[in-house]
């Protein structure tokens, strides 16, 4: 076989490195398995839409490719997680690195008098139970390894109030939470504990949350001007990739001082205020 040119092999900042990634199946996950899989780490990536899941493990090889797979898992199930985890290692020797990505944002709401405690529940068994379990499920396998990096998907909804339902924004400040106190008892294992926390990025969950009088048409063009008019960082769109990239960054060696941070990709967003227009 033909040795990689050196510059290829210096750009792959995951080679050799096992990766899980919960929810890959579609937007900001899909992202993170393909800049994962791009940088030379062999990726198990878990979903529970099936037909999406097979059709991007297609993309990047399939059975050909011996450093990616995809898995069912239902995250909020505690046997399908410690499952698949299990499989990951069976297959790939170890875990390095656990992205936490799966997330449901739950039914928009205006009016606490009408939430629905399911939905509430529903939202923090993926949102919160699940990054918990998979928190567990990779410490299980880092602490005797003394190494690890632990990422959640946060949200701008982690530091803020008032960009989603109560449920989603409590569940992402949990996030936050959970990433702190499993960063304080992991890092005497050198096991690193991170989040990272987007603005809009035009995925199908965002685009649900759309205000009616801001559709069009294509929802997620309406979409990207309304992100776009509310943003900070203006002539930039915030992407999958960039998220993705976060991801990487706390995922690899260039981060191996950081933990217990929340890295937000925000272009400035939840840091500055917007109502006074003071620039504008
Ligand atoms: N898109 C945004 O603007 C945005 C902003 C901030 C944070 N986030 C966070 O990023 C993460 C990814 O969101 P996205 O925008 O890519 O959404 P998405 O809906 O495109 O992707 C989420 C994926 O998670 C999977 N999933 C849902 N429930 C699951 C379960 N029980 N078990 C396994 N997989 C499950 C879905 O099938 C889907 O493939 C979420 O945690 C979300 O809260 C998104």
């Amino acid at each position: 076989m033909a040795t990689p040119p050196i510059s290829s092999l210096v750009s792959q900042r995951l080679l050799g490195k096992v990766a899980f990634v919960t929810g890959g199946a579609s937007g900001i996950g899909e992202g993170i398995v393909r800049l994962f899989h791009r940088h030379g780490a062999k990726v198990c990536f878990v979903d529970v839409q099936d037909e999406l899941g097979y059709r991007l493990l297609e993309s990047l090889g399939g059975d050909k490719d011996p450093n990616i797979f995809y898995s069912h898992c239902d995250v909020t199930v505690e046997d399908d997680l410690r499952r698949a985890v299990d499989l990951t290692v069976t297959r790939f020797g170890t875990l390095d690195i656990m992205v936490n990505n799966a997330g449901i944002s739950g039914t928009p709401s205006s009016d606490i008098r009408n939430v629905d405690i399911s939905e509430f529940e529903k939202v923090f068994d993926i949102n919160v139970k699940a990054v918990f379990m998979g928190m567990k499920y990779a410490a299980s396998v880092m602490i005797p390894r003394k190494q690890g990096s632990i990422i959640s998907l946060g949200s701008v909804g982690s530091v803020i109030g008032g960009i989603g339902p109560h449920h989603y924004v409590g569940s992402k400040h949990a996030v936050v939470g959970l990433t702190r106190s499993v960063a304080a008892e992991l890092g005497q294992h050198g096991i690193r504990v991170n989040c990272v926390s987007p603005y809009a990025v035009p995925t199908n969950l965002a685009v649900a949350h759309l205000p009616e009088d801001e559709r069009t048409e294509d929802v997620f063009t309406g979409f990207r001007e309304f992100a776009k008019k509310n943003a900070n960082l203006q002539g930039v769109e915030l992407t999958v990739e960039d998220v993705a990239n976060a991801v990487l960054f706390l995922a690899s060696e260039d981060a191996r001082y950081i933990s217990g941070d929340n890295l937000l990709v925000d272009g400035g967003f939840t840091r500055v205020n917007h109502s006074l227009r003071v620039f504008r």
